[in-house]
């Protein structure tokens, strides 16, 4: 970034402080901040402004890697640091100790564009030592895959496909692995289950022996062309940004060559039959989604569309709920608030054999 860039940056930040105090003032007590403290809706007030006033490269510049975001919380956690290459420009990053019985797939968000942040390794750590409070003691890794614009679909699939082989190679029982994704991470998990169904032609057959636990989608990111009513009626009230979204997303579903490419990028456009046979890939699906979110509309739409074939499909719409809103409890360091963390860790216990 040049200083030129970065001078823009600062100077859109300016008026910041102002425009915070207002929506401060004005969204206090708006019925959906009703279970929010102050601290929490002043920091979903200076995010949704930085989330509409910076770029996605802006963002970007200052955001690190992946592997430098988890280095530096395991320092900070005292948590030795464990890393797998897995070929294929990817890695798992283990949190916690690495084990091989009940295992946890991670698949962060971030619009395809961003590495995790700091909130996705709080949550998996609380998830971590909430499970451990209940005596289930599963190894928790997390995928670092590779990003827009460096790579393009379907990369990222194909590296879960090698994170998924890496492990059933390593030993793990497919019924006892479970895949957890927020927003584009839960995209990720849905063109697995996609390309399981239709395999791509440019991603390498995987074969799984055996029904996997649970895929988790939290707030997934099922259409990227953000146009539903949510996307509009949300709009302003959820933390992240349309125009942010809609700018990332139209280039992130450029590379599709195919109508079928589409249907993986965007799963909302599948047919009637297209997830026909889903309940031999996977024993429970479950969904959560932010009542007040951009994506709501298109999350329930794609809860719809898998429940016609899969009897097992469980969703939670948090009421008065952001964008996978758990993340900025962590991030402001409150206590998770309606249950949606609550929910998560008794489905992922449940999911568990020991
Ligand atoms: C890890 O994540 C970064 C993005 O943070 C990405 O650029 C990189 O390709 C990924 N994989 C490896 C092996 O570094």
């Amino acid at each position: 970034m040049s200083v030129l860039q970065l001078l823009w940056m600062l100077v859109k930040l300016v008026p910041m402080p102002a425009v915070v105090l207002w929506k401060l003032l004005t969204t206090l007590r708006a019925p959906y901040n009703k279970n929010r403290n102050f601290k929490r809706i002043i920091c979903d007030c200076a995010f949704r402004y930085v989330a509409s006033a910076l770029t996605v490269p802006e963002i970007r510049a200052y955001a690190g890697t992946t592997l430098g975001v988890y280095t530096t919380w395991a320092k900070k956690a005292k948590i030795p640091p464990i890393v797998d290459e897995i070929g294929g420009g990817a890695r798992l990053l283990w949190v916690g100790p690495k084990r091989l019985g009940d295992v946890i797939l991670f698949l962060h968000g971030g619009g395809f564009a961003m590495p995790p942040h700091e909130p996705h390794l709080l949550f998996l750590h609380h998830v971590r030592t909430e499970m451990e409070r209940k005596r289930v003691t599963p190894g928790i890794a997390m995928l670092n895959y590779s990003l827009w614009p460096e790579s393009t679909f379907p990369t990222p699939l194909t590296q879960l496909c090698l994170a998924v082989e890496f492990l059933l190679v390593a030993g793990v029982d497919p019924q006892r692995l479970q895949l957890v994704g927020d927003s584009a991470g839960g995209n990720i998990i849905v063109q697995l289950l996609s390309h399981m169904l239709h395999p791509h032609p440019s991603v390498p057959v995987l074969n799984i022996p055996g029904t996997l636990r649970s895929a988790h989608l939290i707030s997934p990111w099922v259409d990227l062309r953000c146009c539903s009513s949510s996307w509009s009626a949300n709009s302003g009230i959820d933390y992240v940004s349309k125009e942010g979204l809609g700018w990332v997303g139209a280039r992130v579903a450029s590379s599709a060559r195919s109508e079928t490419d589409r249907i993986f990028i965007h799963p909302i456009l599948a047919s009637r039959m297209w997830f026909s046979g889903l309940p031999t890939l996977v024993s429970t699906i479950r969904i959560t989604a932010g009542e007040k979110e951009l994506m709501v509309d298109d999350i329930l739409a794609l809860a719809d569309i898998l429940r016609e074939h899969h009897g097992n499909v469980e969703v939670v719409v948090q009421e008065g709920g952001f964008h996978e809103d758990m993340f900025l409890d962590f991030l402001v360091g409150e206590r998770t608030r309606g249950g949606l963390m609550e929910g998560i860790v008794a489905s992922l216990v449940s999911g568990c054999a020991t």
